[in-house]
Formats: C-alpha cells, structure tokens, sequence
C-alpha cells in the first residue's frame, strides 16, 4: 500500500530543495519525490509545507517515575500533534536513565506505546549526581543518543572535564544544561526589576554564563563535542559566538518562549511562565533573535517539561519549574521568527529539523529516496488560539493560552504511518 503526499510545497534543507515536489512513499521509506506521483491513497497538501518530520533534542517525558506529567505514549502523541517525529528524551526520570538497563527500558516503553521516534539520552552521572561518571560506553552500546544530566549542571570542573573526556572518547556529545548552583541560590525568576517588584527570588543571568564559560572551556580542553541547551541571554549567546570564531565544537540550542515572551510574563501567567532557565528581558530575546539569524544559534528545541495543574497551582517559589512546548513550537516559529521576517520558512525548517539532527548525529530531519518516510505537513498561514484542553499532552503547563499564532500541522507522519492528522 504506497501513500502519496501531493500537491505541497517541499522544503528539504539538507539539500536545499524548495520548491512544489510531490512525495511517494512506500514500505514506511520514500521511494520517489517529484513531479505527478500517484499513490494507493492520497494526501492533498494544496496550500500546504511538506518538510522533514521535525526534530527536538530536548524534551522531558516522565516515564518511569512521574506518569501523571506525562508518559512515553502521551508525550509521543503530543510531538505528533505539534509535527514531530523525532525526540530526545532528558534523563531525569525517577529513577534517572543512568545505566544500560534504563535506557532498554525507555527503548522499549517506546517501541510498545509511541507513535514516533524516541531517541534516550542518559545521564553523564551516576544518579545525575554530578559525583561520579556512568558507563558511557554501554549506555551509548544499547541505544543513549547523547549524554546529559540535564535539570541540572555538573558543579565540580574536575568531574566536567572527565565526563567531557570520556564522552569524547565514546563519540557521545554532551548535552549542557548551565547553572552554578550557588549563584541560582533559591532563585525562581530572572533577577531584575520583575522579580524585585513581584517580591520573588531572583537568579541572575550570570548564573547561566558562567556555567556556559566554563563547560565550553572544559569541552575546548578536552576536545569533546559539547552542546548548550537552552540559551537564554546576550551575554550566553555572545560566549558562544566567540567560541565559535575561535573554532571550539560547541553547538546550541534556545526555545520558543525565549524570544517569545520576557520574564513581564509571569505577572500573568503565573507559575507557567515558571522554567530553568527563566525568562530574561527585552535585550535579551533581542539577542537571542540576532544569534539565530547570524547562526550562533544552531537549532530550537522546546525543553518540553510537563508538571500537573495540581504541582503548578501553588505559590511561585514553590511551584516546579518548566513549561510545555511541543505543541507550540512550530506556530510559535512561524509566527515569532517568520511572519516577522526575522528569518525565512526555509531556515525555520532547518533549525527545527536537519540541524538538530545533525548535532547529535540521528537519522532524522531529512527526506531522501530510499530513507525513512518522517514528514510533516503544514499550513503555514492558517491561524488557531492555543488552548490546553485541546492538547494531546497530560500536562497543561503553558503561558501562551490565548494567544493566536499561525502555523497548523495537517499531517504527521512517521516511518510511513500517518500518526496525526487534523
Ligand atoms: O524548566 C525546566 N524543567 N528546566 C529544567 O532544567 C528541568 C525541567 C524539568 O525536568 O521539569
Ligand atoms: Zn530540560
């Protein structure tokens, strides 16, 4: 039985195709893409964008351990809804992803209930203690795409430098969520005149910089291949442009709300405005914009963390911190960097599929005859309101209720299969 995706507009990055194409697929592959293909069953994309299945290298789905956020099938289901077919899982589940047999569990959660492609990464640490090393080279053996312990940073340099040599060593990228724990200090907010006014710790942009400073330092020492998760400020994006000049391996990612919102937005929204790192000022989402179109930044993520109305509904301090994003992600691409004319359709596409997928090495994020059939379909101009209850993910946790974006996806399809369609 082949499917036939017709009528759309393709955008493929990787080999700079954009332009009306056609797609034939068969056998879960693409077997043909151009002009007049006809298939068994049909799918009109008139008016529409055909493009790679999106990629996102930073999601947290809560399975094992905290299943009410969110489990492997539901978080799954939420990436299709939002035009992704492939994820890579963070490691703070409960227990951590932080030996072989976590990592076969969550390959095997995955194979029997998601409907896309869930790529694990595992922890660079023991317990994600930041004390002592994993067995990266198993990890990587039975399937870890990356190595993180994301949620948080690795305190002592000494230990950064050894996981940095060791993951280098096993050909794994380590995935670098920055923060100095002692300069985070409580905080909830960005510190600033915010948080001073709304009476509620801050934590300074510093905290992150740092952080950011010294792993890339430790990444240039060690000559591992390291990534910055979730860039947030001037300066952060400047450190790594630097690094960049001076031909260190460093990669990054930011996400939607970074140059969406400022941290103005928890007056409103409360506890889902609420994640780590926090929303930052005006200068900031102004810099993280020009570090996405001077190619600082390599590609968005959305640090997808689900946390029940229940964990949320609390005072700001206490809540937990980290907000959905992907099934925001796309429109909020489109209609914050593109319809803006920040960047075109084109780039946009490439930071949320080819080049993420690049980073970490996965084979994803590009359409090529004979590979796999991961393709997402797309109107670019139709317009929608978020509103949770809509949403395919357990959790409900998102400060752009209300908003009006642009950018629906019609079809996601996964290895072939048609896994959502509007
Ligand atoms: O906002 C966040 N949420 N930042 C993190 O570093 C962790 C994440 C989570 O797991 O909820
Ligand atoms: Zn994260």
């Amino acid at each position: 039985m082949s499917l036939a995706v017709v009528n759309g507009h393709l955008i493929e990055p990787s080999q700079g195709i954009s332009e009306a194409l056609d797609i034939l697929i068969e056998d879960g592959k693409v077997a043909k893409i151009g002009k007049k293909l006809k298939g068994d069953k049909t799918i009109d994309a008139s008016g529409h964008i055909v493009c790679p299945g999106l990629v996102d290298i930073h999601v947290h789905f809560r399975e094992p351990g905290f299943e009410s956020k969110e489990t492997i099938a539901s978080g799954s289901r939420a990436a299709a809804h939002g035009g992704f077919t492939s994820v890579v899982t963070m490691a703070n589940t409960r227990p951590v992803i932080d030996n072989a047999g976590m990592v076969e569990f969550v390959n095997r959660r995955a194979r029997e209930t998601a409907c896309i492609k869930v790529w694990p990464a595992a922890c660079a640490t023991k317990g994600m203690e930041g004390v002592e090393m994993t067995e990266m080279a198993e990890l990587k053996a039975v399937g870890a795409v990356a190595v993180t312990d994301d949620g948080r940073d690795i305190q002592s340099s000494w230990v950064m430098r050894r996981v940095l040599e060791y993951a280098g060593m096993c050909g794994l990228v380590y995935m670098a969520h920055c923060e100095d724990a002692t300069l985070m200090d409580g905080g909830a907010m960005n510190e600033g005149y915010n948080a001073t006014r709304l009476g509620i710790p801050g934590c300074p942009k510093t905290m992150e910089e740092i952080m950011i400073d010294r792993n890339i330092r430790l990444a240039a020492l060690t000559g591992a291949k390291i990534h910055i998760q979730h860039v947030t400020s001037a300066e952060g994006v400047d450190i790594i442009r630097r690094a960049k000049a001076k031909g260190v391996r460093v990669t990054c990612e930011t996400a939607p709300h970074y140059w969406t919102l400022t941290d103005d937005a928890v007056e409103g929204f409360g506890t889902n405005a609420k994640m780590n790192p926090p929303l930052r000022e005006a200068v900031d989402v102004a810099a993280i914009k020009a570090g996405i179109v001077d190619g600082t930044i390599d590609c968005i993520a959305t640090d997808h963390a689900p946390h029940t109305p229940t964990e949320k509904e609390v005072e700001f301090q206490y809540a937990p911190f980290g907000i959905l994003g992907l099934e925001t992600s796309l429109a909020l691409t489109i209609t914050g960097l593109v319809e803006t004319g920040i960047i075109s359709i084109e780039k946009a596409i490439a930071l949320m599929t080819s080049a993420p997928a690049g980073i970490l090495g996965l084979e994803a994020g590009t359409l090529r005859e004979g590979g796999p059939a991961d393709i997402t379909v797309f109107n670019p101009k139709a317009e929608w309101t978020v509103d949770p209850t809509a949403f395919y993910s357990l959790s409900r946790n998102t400060p752009f209720t209300g908003m009006k974006l642009r950018g629906v996806v019609k079809a996601t399809i996964c290895d072939g299969k048609v896994v959502y369609s509007a």
